[in-house]
């Protein structure tokens, strides 16, 4: 069983934090090895993209403390901003105590949209569609042999009308496919290629744009956790204090769209990391995320946050999650496979849940910090981290020296040093 909680990792040098984590974590210890070398070769990349020169790195971390429906998972993120990675481990830690994260999700049902042009009589050719729907979803569902051999396939058909446009009226036809495991982009858009012929004959219109829907509201995960207020409270800060601090801030986003993109961005601080550590595609993820936060023709805060009766504070995130662990670059970036084996999912959908859970955690961090004592404090500690490393510490120096200077409000490189030879 995966153990999520290592004590002092964040103190740990590299190497020493790999070897805790092989104790860790249920995956096999040759399974994190492309995370010591970042996992794709020259050779590989080559086959993914058009004129490669090279590759690109990014750090990754690992989130801990992470539970998610009553299980531990090791969380791996990938990106470049500092205080992300502690801020979700931390608050998972919180979140532990109210019994982690529940998570669920839909089907992994996607939308694929064509678009019926040249059209005199839309009523018409709409009703036409909805005679044919049963040998239309057929014909969709007999594309991806192998995709229906693990239970997907087209799943339904709807029809959309648009009754004025730059072009007039037109007709948008859905077809929802459960693409499983899959992010399922090129299952969608081949179906809608090949039904778009077809379309035509029933409709006499012409299919313009075949291609699938980013906003996969079909396709949504949800999570929520309840964090005790006594876990809240932090120096001078009450519990209570810390929570109705979140749910203020919270009811600003609910309210204001300049702050919303704000509040979402920092959901998707975690969101991405992980999106980005399993090979998915994370303009599609943002996309669906942010059309989503904008569905009732406003544009808002994508989670909740509010107390129960207790007194505890009770966060909720909901939001479209299209994302595989099969195919694309989840297979063929031994980086992205490493990762998807350290959390142990089986399913794309247990890949959205911890996500999901993941875009709470990230979103209570960030909300916790502005609500007290702003989130400058954070990030000055991590440079003042990295001042202490370059000034020479390590072990448990790096922290003490970091420390002093953020208590003396002057992080800089001689006044590491200086500390450092005090103590030292
Ligand atoms: C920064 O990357 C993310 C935050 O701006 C999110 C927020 O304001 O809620 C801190």
């Amino acid at each position: 069983m995966t153990n999520s909680r290592i004590s002092g990792f964040y103190n740990m040098k590299i190497e020493e934090r790999r070897l805790k984590l092989e104790d860790a974590a249920e995956a096999a210890s040759d399974g994190l090895l492309p995370f010591t070398t970042g996992g794709l070769s020259p050779e590989a990349a080559d086959h993914m993209i058009e004129n490669v020169i090279g590759l690109y790195s990014l750090p990754l971390g690992i989130a801990l403390n992470f539970q998610v429906n009553g299980g531990d998972v090791l969380v791996p993120m990938t990106l470049e901003e500092p205080s992300v990675v502690a801020g979700a481990s931390f608050m998972a830690k919180l979140a532990r105590a109210g019994g982690g994260f529940t998570a669920t999700t839909t089907d992994p049902l996607m939308i694929g949209q064509m678009q019926v042009i040249n059209l005199t009589n839309l009523e018409e050719a709409k009703l036409k569609l909805y005679e044919h729907k049963a040998e239309l979803l057929a014909e969709a569902d007999s594309i991806d042999p192998i995709l229906k051999k693990f239970g997907g396939g087209a799943r339904e058909l709807e029809v959309r009308v648009i009754d004025s446009s730059p072009i007039g009226g037109f007709l948008v036809v859905h077809l929802i496919y459960d693409v499983r495991d899959a992010i399922g982009a090129n299952a969608v858009n081949t179906a809608c290629e090949r039904l778009a012929p077809r379309v035509e004959a029933i409709t006499g219109g012409k299919v313009h744009l075949r291609i699938l829907s980013n906003l996969a509201d079909r396709r949504i995960a949800r999570a929520r956790c309840t964090i005790p207020v006594k876990e809240l409270a932090f120096d001078d800060f009450s519990g209570e204090e810390v929570r109705d601090g979140i749910i203020g801030a919270y009811a600003f986003a609910a309210v204001d769209p300049y702050r919303a993109a704000t509040h979402n961005k920092g959901i998707m601080n975690g969101v991405d990391a992980v999106v980005i550590a399993t090979g998915n595609d994370w303009r599609a993820i943002e996309a669906g995320a942010h059309a989503y936060a904008a569905r009732s023709g406003r544009y808002t805060s994508l989670s909740t946050w509010n107390k129960n009766l207790d007194g505890n504070l009770v966060g909720t995130l909901e939001m479209p999650m299209a994302v595989g662990i099969v195919g694309g670059a989840t297979r063929v970036h031994p980086a992205a496979q490493a990762a998807v084996k350290l959390m142990g999912v089986k399913t794309a959908s247990e890949l959205a849940q911890i996500i999901v859970s993941v875009g709470l955690a990230q979103n209570m961090a960030a909300l916790r910090a502005l609500a007290t004592e702003g989130i400058q404090r954070g990030h000055m500690s991590l440079h003042a981290r990295q001042v202490a490393i370059a000034a020479g510490a390590s072990g448990e120096l790096i922290e003490k020296v970091a420390a002093q200077m953020v208590r003396e409000k002057v992080v800089r490189i001689d006044r590491a040093e200086e500390i450092l030879k005090e103590i030292q």
